[in-house]
């Protein structure tokens, strides 16, 4: 995908497809809309008065120019109401123009500077909608076909060819020379967060029989060697060395024998403490001997997306060049059923020492987590940041609308208001020390369930066990955020890569 500006008048310039916008209720359009609308003849204030175009966000319109302008067609993008305009709104807004013209098979086209002017003026920076216009489209224009052989809509006359929805071009034009600088270099921060989050989407898109835990470390080791990261992998012999029997336990039901992968970026002074991002990796979660029902059970194969998010959030620190240390810690197992598998009943020794009873074969994240949170806390950081698909639970609490956030007070809060600011949306659920209590184990020092109520945060509680004592951590719940079944604007179904956003910019942040 490429991404580049361009200082010119909407009305010269010559393209398959020129998105413009419009606001909700809006009448009369203004700036570069009324300057298409006046070279069309009225055509699109037309239709607004027709009430075809209304403005509302993420409304499409094209309206073919038939030759009144060089180009071939202008896109109307609902922005929604202006009293409620924002960077997500933009970013909404050029999805949603991005996968329609996707759709007619148009994949280079143009757009003009939406929000330029007047969110501008309500203090959001230029360079902030110009990423912001990189995400929405770049995010959008995003497709898993690496597994279709065969291209069932071909053109009449058109040879077959695959690949063909991906978008490829998006230029910005702006007549305005002095914004041409801060478009490029919005532009440039979208297209790096654009490449990592869509990075994290083909990593979690694959399927559970190719993507395994050792392919995972290849995977990681493939991203090191291109971005100049250390990476470490341990195996199963190297976690029974280790004594990391979570991952062990959890892994040791399937021939897929678990890894923990550790990646290390380092931007920062050599004895600045680093960042530590710790991500789940279960490559296929079945329950284990506690099996899960079979409807949608193949969606299981997103519950490795905590760590495919770990992986995005590496490589965005690494395009973004940040000027820290970084570590990568992905534990990674499938859970499977079989004569080897672990059981409930069972107890388990972690990395740290602490002994687990298991209630249930399907809260195994927090175990995998478990051992890999204790190894990032003797490495001393600054601050861990945990991502896991961990309990259906926090689905229930927040839909597939947020991710849920616990910890640290400071990080949470940041993660929220990044959140907001991005769509990659976070919210503060409680971590109350009595969750702990429901963790209480009669036999060991702790169970791996709770039971049925305020699961999110019990298990938050569980995690929180492992966290060494000041070391400041923050957990978010991507169970209901890391894939998508219906599309949304930006997020064609499948992973989203959830978190990657959120916690490179919390990082670039900080
Ligand atoms: N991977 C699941 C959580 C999950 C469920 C994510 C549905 C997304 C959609 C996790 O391993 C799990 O099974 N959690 C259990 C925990 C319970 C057994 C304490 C859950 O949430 O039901
Ligand atoms: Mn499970
Ligand atoms: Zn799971």
């Amino acid at each position: 995908m490429e991404f580049d500006v361009r200082k010119g008048n909407v009305t010269e310039i010559e393209t398959d497809a020129l998105i413009v916008n419009l606001y909700q209720d809006v009448k009369e359009p203004g700036g570069a809309t009324a300057a298409i609308d006046a070279a069309l003849e009225g055509q699109i204030s037309g239709l607004i008065e027709d009430g075809e175009i209304t403005g509302r966000l993420e409304e499409v319109t094209i309206v073919h120019t038939a030759g009144r302008l060089p180009a071939k067609r202008v896109v109307v993008a609902g922005l929604g109401k202006k009293e409620d305009a924002d960077l997500e709104g933009v970013r909404r807004a050029t999805g949603a123009a991005t996968g329609r013209l996707l759709k007619h098979r148009i994949k280079r086209f143009h757009t003009i500077l939406h929000g330029g002017g007047d969110l501008e003026s309500t203090g959001v920076a230029v360079k902030d909608l110009a990423q912001a216009i990189a995400e929405g489209a770049g995010l959008a224009g995003y497709v898993f076909d690496r597994f279709k052989t065969v291209e069932p809509e071909r053109e009449p006359g058109q040879p077959t060819e695959r690949k063909k929805r991906a978008l490829e071009a998006l230029t910005v034009v702006e007549a305005d020379g002095l914004k041409v600088r801060s478009i490029r270099a919005g532009l440039e921060r979208g297209a790096k967060l654009v490449e990592a989050v869509n990075y994290t989407r083909d990593i979690g898109n694959s399927p559970p029989n190719e993507m395994t835990p050792a392919r995972l470390a290849e995977e990681a080791r493939e991203l090191a060697e291109r971005h100049g990261l250390e990476v470490e992998v341990l195996d199963r012999e190297a976690l029974e060395s280790a004594g990391m029997g979570g991952i062990l336990g959890v892994g040791q039901g399937s021939s897929n024998e678990p890894r923990l992968i550790v990646l290390r970026y380092a931007g920062g002074r050599p004895n600045a403490r680093p960042f530590a991002v710790v991500g789940k990796a279960v490559t296929f979660d079945t329950g284990g001997i506690s099996i899960k029902p079979s409807p949608n059970m193949e969606e299981m194969k997103f519950d490795k997306m905590g760590g495919c998010a770990t992986l995005g959030i590496m490589k965005a620190v690494a395009l973004l060049g940040l000027k820290k240390n970084v570590i990568g810690v992905i534990p990674s197992a499938e859970n499977m059923p079989s004569g080897t598998a672990y059981r409930p009943g069972d107890i388990l020794t972690s990395y740290s020492g602490k002994t687990i009873e298991i209630i249930n074969t399907d809260a195994e994240g927090r175990l995998i987590l478990a051992d890999a949170l204790a190894w990032a806390c003797e490495q001393e950081p600054a601050a861990v940041i945990d991502l896991a698909t961990l309990t259906g639970s926090c689905v229930v609490a927040l839909g597939h609308h947020a991710s849920g956030a616990f910890g640290e007070e400071s990080i949470v809060a940041r993660l929220e208001e990044i959140g907001e600011r991005t769509g990659d949306r976070a919210w503060a659920l409680p971590l109350y020390t009595e969750f702990g209590d429901d963790m209480k184990s009669q036999i060991a020092d702790i169970k791996n369930s709770g039971g049925r109520w305020g699961g999110a945060s019990t298990a938050a509680a569980f995690l929180k066990f492992f966290v060494a004592d000041g070391v400041p951590w923050a957990h978010l719940d991507i169970a209901g955020t890391a894939w998508v079944t219906k599309p949304k604007a930006y997020r064609p179904v499948g992973a989203t890569g959830a978190g990657v956003r959120l916690v490179a910019e919390y990082l670039s942040s900080r």
